[in-house]
């Protein structure tokens, strides 16, 4: 669904980052700036700034980057057109939505509205005279109050009209409730409640919407769960249970369990990214949904033979995602629930420490890519290995997997463990050298933070960011800078995009704002654009700087082109270029 520019232009108009981001972060004012821990990562000193002139948010410790539409997506962990639905909320302005027909979008909105007051309805009988004996069973089975409250639960009570009667009372049409999947036609053609007498668990998407329910008894009968149908607004494949709660942890990994209670239990013990597919094996899609948060996954799901079946198939499914997978086995107990009820919560951790482990996987998968018949191979291999180990904080930690990797490529343990020292040293000497550049000045690390994007040519990368960073700051600059320099004379493709964007923005009479660009940007190159955009240069310096930069690029673009290849001789190109500098009619040079 395509969201008209326009909006977006006046969206960022009406949003403040400040106002947006202090929702999350504690902020702190210093100079134009504010700085605050960077919710993106786990810090103890500040270094995520907001520029409210620029209207942007940028993390010198881990280079996240952008303007309010992407500070949404991070952390809410929406996509963009989301993202932008979920801010003009908060502005309460109406997104114009394209290629959805009006008519479905409003039985939507309806179907929405019924289930969330559904879940209203549930909620108030579970606190309400009705819910005694509900109560007692999320009791029984170690719910806080506010664990129930966290997710939500309900109670159904043991009516066929219950929820039928609010709903309508509410002005609900039978026709809206059973779009909805809460209540079901009987042969006769009378309405009645799907969910009776059960405990009830609602299912809500990573945008807050409730979609569906699972409602269970409270005794042995059957079903034991009940799921809401797949309707409109609920696709079984397309969803995790707590996605809602999970998607806000800082957790570096998810943990994908088999049901609803192990979710719940899960959450309440302090593990909160924990979700579960509905009732169903694991789909591609839902695989999807969680690259989106996340690069490990833990499949904890339980112990029995059943379960274990469906670990190997959501392995593969996880897998093919391209997540990193690690196995739990939930040692003398059913499933997670039920470990954590009788082990603790400090032991379900021991039993993730122990999961199969991350640096044994990178160091398995160092392996893989080497020959060990070759004596240069196993070196290599070591020497991969032995920066891997030597990341490790824990001293004890660092020496079992040396000794082990030593057994592995069948060398002395005494040989690999210096090995792992001069990592080690490597290492110490390369954080130092990244803290001292990025105190001196934070824009400037010197390659960008996000490894997809390498500058080619260094010297000319500076230069280009540096007009970028004018740019932003002051469009008026434009008309004259694109006379002297093109989007094709920059080293970086990324930067050189950039240009191109920004000179597109200004054509169509648009300011040159970072928000502007985010639909058409990816993540990583909003933050490359956020880093080149921290340069301050004093309005009255800026001509010269721009001059000087574009001197740069013009400069390395003509070491670049060498003669005889695309026919361009470098001094011709300097001298055309230096000529087209001194034209400012309009015309091109
Ligand atoms: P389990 O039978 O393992 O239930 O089903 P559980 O999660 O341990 O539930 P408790 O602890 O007895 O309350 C795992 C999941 O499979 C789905 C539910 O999502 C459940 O959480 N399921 C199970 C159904 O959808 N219908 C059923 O009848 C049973
Ligand atoms: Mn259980």
């Amino acid at each position: 669904m395509a969201i008209d520019d326009r909006f977006i232009d006046e969206l960022s108009a009406r949003c403040d980052i400040v106002d947006i981001v202090s929702r999350y972060v504690a902020l702190k004012k210093s100079g134009n700036n504010y700085f605050g821990l960077c919710p993106f990562h786990n810090e103890k000193t500040a270094s995520f700034s907001v520029a409210p002139d620029k209207q942007i948010f940028h993390c010198f410790g881990c280079g996240a980057g952008g303007g309010p539409i992407r500070f949404i997506m991070n952390i809410e962990g929406l996509d963009f057109p989301d993202a932008v639905r979920f801010l003009a909320r908060q502005y309460n302005m109406e997104v114009p939505e394209t290629g959805e027909n009006p008519r479905h979008r409003q039985e939507r909105k309806r179907v929405l509205a019924a289930l969330k007051d559904a879940a209203r309805f549930f909620y108030a009988q579970l606190h309400g005279p009705a819910g005694t004996q509900a109560l007692r069973y999320f009791q029984q089975r170690r719910l806080s109050r506010r664990t129930m409250g966290n997710f939500g639960l309900g109670y159904a009570p043991d009516s066929f009209h219950a929820l039928l009667d609010a709903m309508t009372a509410q002005g609900y049409t039978k026709e809206e409730l059973a779009a909805a999947g809460l209540i079901a036609r009987s042969q006769n053609g009378t309405y009645y409640d799907k969910f009776r007498n059960r405990v009830m668990f609602p299912i809500i998407d990573v945008r807050g919407d409730v979609i569906g329910f699972g409602g269970r008894v409270m005794d042995d009968s059957k079903p034991k769960y009940l799921n809401s149908p797949e309707t409109m607004v609920f696709n079984k494949r397309r969803n995790l249970f707590a996605m809602n709660l999970a998607k806000k942890t800082r957790s570096e990994y998810f943990l994908l369990a088999e049901g609803y209670m192990d979710v719940i239990a899960l959450h309440q013990a302090g593990f909160d990214s924990a979700v579960a597919s509905l009732g169903t094996a694991l789909t591609d899609e839902q695989a999807r949904l969680l690259t989106r948060y996340t690069k490990t996954v833990i499949v904890c799901y339980d112990a029995d033979t059943a379960g274990q079946t469906a670990s190997q198939r959501a392995i593969d499914i996880l897998k093919k995602a391209g997540l990193r997978v690690k196995i739990l086995r939930i040692p003398g107990a059913k499933d997670p629930d039920e470990f954590i009820k009788a082990k603790g919560a400090e032991a379900f951790r021991k039993l993730i420490e122990r999961s199969d482990n991350d640096i044994r996987y990178r160091i398995e998968s160092a392996r893989d890519k080497y020959d060990f018949t070759e004596d240069d191979q196993r070196i290599l291999f070591l020497r991969e290995a032995a920066g891997i180990i030597a990341a490790l904080e824990n001293p004890v930690e660092r020496d079992v997997y040396t000794a082990s990797t030593a057994k592995l490529a069948g060398v002395t343990q005494a040989a690999f463990q210096q090995e792992v020292k001069n990592a080690q040293t490597r290492l110490q000497y390369q954080q130092k050298q990244q803290y001292h550049r990025q105190v001196r000045a934070p824009a400037q690390a010197a390659q960008p933070k996000e490894r997809t994007i390498h500058y080619d040519n260094m010297r000319s990368a500076r230069a280009e960011e540096g007009l970028l960073a004018l740019l932003f700051s002051d469009a008026s600059l434009l008309p004259d800078m694109r006379e002297k320099v093109r989007p094709e004379d920059f080293s970086s493709p990324v930067l050189g995009k950039i240009y191109g964007h920004a000179i597109a923005l200004f054509d169509s009479g648009r300011g040159i704002t970072v928000s502007a660009l985010e639909p058409v940007l990816q993540p990583e190159e909003t933050e490359l654009l956020v880093a080149a955009l921290g340069t301050e240069i004093s309005a009255d310096r800026r001509q010269k700087a721009m001059e000087d930069y574009i001197d740069i690029i013009a400069e390395q673009k003509a070491a670049r082109d060498i003669p005889g290849q695309d026919g361009e001789d470098p001094l011709l190109r300097k001298a055309q270029l230096q000529r087209k500098t001194k034209r400012f009619d309009g015309t091109e040079g």
